[in-house]
């Protein structure tokens, strides 16, 4: 695995590849890889040529600069893990080659990007997380990115974009990574002490239950989310948000009856978590038609 930390030695070193026409994948990410990198990264391995990491914790998206300071680094431990999962090269650039002095664009999606995680962490998260994703997809040019389900409105966000923009890159996104108990990764998890560990199971608790009451036929989301709630408010838990939306547009749900996505935050101590479940209900029975006589 080569590491690069510039524009100029990323594009030079991909040059041959891209000329010999190989197929490039990018697993973008802010490091502190955990199983859930690394199974994009597989991904990235089983159907590409040529496989990028990026690694750089984006200050942008960031609207609580504590939350900065507190995100876990570990490049060394980083750039291991991702060489044994299949990277060819490991792009980690410093702020200053993303953002040099007098950067002055910001690619911003209306729609989406306003509710849950936006509403959260304020508007310009996802401006953040959209300039530098358009970014990066402009310095590796890759055929297809890898992004995880578990940050589904961030997924939803990046296809929009790369749509909107006509970038020449597929997006796929891969299913959430859960420990054996359930409880999604997440390099937050790292912050959480033993009792917020267990009480942050509470999460995909709740959308379990969520999932059972739809697939049992239950169309009031009302009722849904008021079971998946008192989940939460067992383990002393107060969400965020906690809702059932359209898969696409995450637009709440007034009935169910197709597929919705249930989505859930929660602080759990000091630690912010998410996760988010598709929930398809079950086929109605054939009515039986009686034949006239
Ligand atoms: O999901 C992440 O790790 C980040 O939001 C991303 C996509 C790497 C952009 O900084």
């Amino acid at each position: 695995m080569r590491s690069v930390t510039t524009v100029a030695d990323l594009r030079r070193t991909l040059e041959p590849s891209r000329r010999g026409g190989d197929r490039i994948g990018l697993v973008p990410t802010m490091g502190a890889l955990h199983a859930g990198h690394l199974s994009l990264i597989a991904r990235a391995r089983a159907s590409c040529d040529v496989v990028v990491v990026s690694l750089f914790v984006n200050p942008t998206q960031f609207n609580d600069g504590a939350d900065l300071a507190a995100y876990p680094r570990s490049i060394d431990r980083d750039a291991e893990l991702a060489r044994g999962a299949g990277a060819d090269i490991l792009f980690a650039p410093t702020v200053a080659e993303v953002y040099p002095a007098g950067f002055r664009t910001t690619v911003s999606l209306s729609g989406l990007t306003e509710v849950l995680e936006g509403a959260q962490r304020g508007r310009g998260h996802f401006d953040g997380v959209s300039t530098v994703v358009t970014k990066l997809l402009n310095m590796v040019g890759p055929d297809v990115a890898f992004f995880g389900q578990k940050d589904a409105q961030q997924a939803l966000v990046v296809a929009a974009l790369v749509r909107d923009l006509n970038i020449p890159t597929t997006i796929e996104t891969c299913p959430t990574v859960r420990e054996a108990d359930g409880l999604a990764l997440s390099s937050r998890n790292v912050h959480l002490s033993p009792t917020d560990r267990e009480r942050a199971l509470a999460l995909q608790r709740a959308l379990h239950v969520a999932d059972e009451l739809i697939s049992a036929g239950e169309h009031r989301p009302e009722i849904v989310l008021d079971a998946a709630r008192a989940v939460l408010g067992r383990a002393g838990l107060e969400p965020e948000y906690l809702v059932l939306t359209r898969p696409d547009d995450l637009v709440p749900v007034t009935r169910i009856d197709g597929p919705v996505l249930a989505l859930v935050a929660a602080r759990v101590g000091q630690t912010r978590l998410i996760d988010n479940r598709l929930i398809t209900p079950a086929p109605r029975p054939n009515r039986q038609v009686t034949a006239p006589c």
